[in-house]
């Protein structure tokens, strides 16, 4: 493996490259939630005025068939949708963050990396155990709550990931792997804002809120990180990874048609209304649209890199939908 022993970004001020008071501030080292739901009553009740994931949040609740559709129908949408969500992020942070993070740690990139980064990316790997498994316990108890049956296919986004990964030349592979868990990052701290302080069930609510402030350090690790890398790529490098960031940012808006049909038409709707649904999610531009949205963070954070002062990377950008022409 190269190594280019290129001179730190004297312009950067390098704050990011620690998780902050990590010691004090992560949840896994200083908050001691159950993250246990009440007993079923307890819940009941609060189902009367709370949401298992706040309905504005959640794509397919604007189609007039889920309108329409009784309180007791989105709220058991809602759950569906939360428990894959977080079986989701489980997988996630376990499989795709943490093996993101060991390229940083392990000297896997062809370049120097400062030695805070590398124990700042260790913090975080640690974090993300931490989230995997209050994410898996969570929606264990609601899965059960529910009586859900479970769903054993790999979320779609994902597995998509993966692939692209296995697809890659190993030569390359670290930098793409580097580059799924920047925007994967940059991305999740995003997701998680819209769900805080929504009217949450208090378990749901306290774990989205602990996950949440975690997840803002990530966020600007890893754009910091993006920062000090992009500039240091070789143009071959960096035209490649241009390509790979389009591909990953649309993966992240992804819709897993099969989960969500079978959700939809467990709750009693027919398959005509679950097929109409997704279909209207996968249009190109509803996913443009959603792409754009969820990854402000992950562009703004290459727009500071200096990626789109490159014309033939903005007028990629541009084609895909996700930057003004
Ligand atoms: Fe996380
Ligand atoms: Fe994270």
């Amino acid at each position: 493996m190269a190594t280019w022993n290129m001179p730190e970004n004297p312009s950067s001020t390098h704050r990011h490259w620690t998780l902050g008071d990590w010691d004090n501030r992560s949840a896994v080292r200083s908050k001691k939630s159950s993250y246990q739901l009440p007993a079923p009553p307890e819940i009941q009740q609060q189902l009367i005025s709370k949401d298992w994931f706040p309905p504005a949040f959640i794509h397919y609740f604007k189609h007039p068939a889920i309108q329409q559709a009784s309180r007791a129908v989105q709220q058991r949408l809602a759950a569906n949708h939360l428990v894959y969500f977080l079986n989701y992020t489980t997988l996630l942070e376990h499989k795709v963050v943490n093996r993101s993070v060991q390229t940083l740690i392990h000297d896997e990139l062809p370049l120097h990396l400062p030695q805070a980064m590398k124990i700042a990316a260790l913090q975080l790997y640690t974090d993300e155990g931490y989230h995997a498994l209050f994410s898996f316990k969570l929606a264990e108890q609601v899965a059960d709550y529910y009586r859900m049956a479970a769903w054993d296919s790999p979320p779609k986004r994902i597995r998509l990931l993966l692939e692209r990964l296995d697809a890659s030349h190993d030569q390359g592979r670290p930098l793409l792997w580097f580059l799924i868990g920047f925007v994967s990052e940059t991305i999740i701290a995003k997701e998680l804002l819209s769900l805080s302080d929504q009217g949450l069930v208090s378990t749901v609510y306290q774990m989205f809120r602990e996950h949440l402030e975690d997840e803002a350090r990530h966020s600007r690790y890893f754009s910091e990180v993006f920062q000090y890398l992009w500039p240091r790529l070789a143009a071959s490098q960096q035209e490649d990874s241009a390509r790979q960031l389009i591909e990953i940012i649309m993966i992240f808006s992804e819709v897993d048609e099969p989960w969500l049909e079978a959700s939809l038409t467990s709750v009693g709707l027919s398959s005509t209304q679950a097929r109409d649904i997704v279909n209207q999610l996968q249009q190109p531009e509803a996913r443009a649209q959603r792409a754009r949205s969820s990854a402000a963070a992950t562009l703004l954070a290459m727009k500071r890199a200096g990626f789109f002062e490159e014309q033939a990377h903005y007028a990629l950008f541009s084609q895909a939908g996700l930057i003004d022409a």
